[in-house]
Order: structure tokens, then C-alpha cells, then sequence
């Protein structure tokens, strides 16, 4: 089995090098097609807006709720600082921060963290975070902080709840008004 296997894995390296060896292949026509879909028709919410007004203080509640446990996957700035597996899952765990992220509108933001993205890893918060602190995390992810600025997620050292939740156990978003 695996004498077979062996041969073909070198044989699709090769083709993959002769391709062009770069450490960053452009995205292949699939993947663009996959990312336009999903853009355009997948994820709905594109014309709702944010009830929630940008302040310091609703930028921080976004960050308290994104702390509850997004931080996990995309640690704590958004940008996979501190995930071991964010490379090494399908697709991979996107950068938060980056431009192709950032193009979705607040609304699918939300719309994305509600319902999540199937069949990703990336699960959907509905019914386990209300729609301020949903609302809040969009803010939170138009304000990230300097990669890497945060550290790594404390959750797998068991901390992470220790320092930024336990006062209240669970994320509030009590900003709205
Ligand atoms: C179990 C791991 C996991 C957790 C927890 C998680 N995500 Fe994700 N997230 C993913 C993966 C995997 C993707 C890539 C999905 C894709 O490209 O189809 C993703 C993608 C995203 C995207 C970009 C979607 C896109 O189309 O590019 C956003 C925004 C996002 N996550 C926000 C969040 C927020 C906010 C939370 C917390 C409420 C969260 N995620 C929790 C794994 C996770």
C-alpha cells in the first residue's frame, strides 16, 4: 500500500515544484471560485448594519466576548498568534486582519459568526452568544490589535478564563443602547 502510495506523492510534488515552487502559490481557479461563492451568494447578512456604535468601551466588550471563545482558533488578536493547528486544518484558519476578511461587510460578519461556515471548522454561535456580543465582535474585528501584540490564546494553558472572564463568567454585551 504504501510502496504505492509513495511514488504518486513524489509525483505530485514534482508537479507541484515544476508549477512553480513558491511559498505562497496563487490561489488556484477552484479556490477563487469557492471564495467568490461563498462571498456573493453563501453568506447572507450583506445590507444589515451595526446597531452597536464604535466607542472604546463597545471595542472592548468585543474583544471580552471574542475572548469567550473564538480565541481558540484564531487566538487572541484575530491572526492565529499561539494556534498550533491554524495551518494544518481545511481550509486553513484564516488571518482576522486580512484584506480578503475585512471585504466581507459588518453584516456578514455577523452573519458569518451566526451561522458559521459549513462544512469548516469554523462553528456557528447562535443561541451561545447573544446578537450584542456578535454585534460587538464585528467591532472588535475592525479594531484587531498589532499581530502578535496579545500573546498566545491562555486556553491551553487553562488561564484564559481565569484573567478575562471570570468576573462574569460569560460575555455581557451590555454596550447596547
Ligand atoms: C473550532 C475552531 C474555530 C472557532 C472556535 C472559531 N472559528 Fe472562525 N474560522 C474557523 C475556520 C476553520 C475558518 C475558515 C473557514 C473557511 O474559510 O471556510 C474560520 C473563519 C472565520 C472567519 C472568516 C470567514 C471567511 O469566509 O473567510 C471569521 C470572520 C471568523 N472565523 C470569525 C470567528 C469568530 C468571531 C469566532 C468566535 C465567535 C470564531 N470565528 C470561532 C475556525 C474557528
Amino acid at each position: 500500500m504504501t510502496m504505492l502510495r509513495l511514488p504518486i506523492a513524489f509525483d505530485l510534488l514534482l508537479l507541484a515544484c515544476l508549477s512553480g515552487c513558491r511559498a505562497t502559490p496563487p490561489p488556484s481557479f477552484e479556490a477563487l471560485t469557492v471564495r467568490w461563492v461563498k462571498k456573493h451568494i453563501t453568506v447572507k447578512g450583506t445590507h444589515q448594519t451595526n446597531p452597536i456604535q464604535t466607542t472604546p468601551q463597545s471595542i472592548s466588550d468585543g474583544k471580552h466576548a471574542f475572548g469567550f471563545y473564538c480565541v481558540v482558533c484564531h487566538g487572541r488578536d484575530g491572526q492565529n498568534t499561539g494556534v498550533p493547528f491554524a495551518n494544518g486544518v481545511s481550509p486553513p484558519i484564516p488571518s482576522l486582519a486580512s484584506a480578503e476578511v475585512q471585504s466581507y461587510s459588518d453584516g456578514q460578519l455577523k452573519w458569518i459568526i451566526e451561522n458559521g461556515i459549513a462544512p469548516s471548522g469554523m462553528p456557528a454561535s447562535r443561541g451561545i452568544l447573544s446578537d450584542d456580543d456578535m454585534w460587538s465582535i464585528v467591532i472588535y474585528l475592525r479594531h484587531l490589535p498589532p499581530e502578535g501584540s496579545l500573546g498566545d490564546p491562555k486556553a491551553y494553558s487553562g488561564e484564559e478564563f481565569e484573567d478575562e472572564n471570570r468576573a462574569s463568567n460569560k460575555p455581557t454585551g451590555s454596550s447596547s443602547n
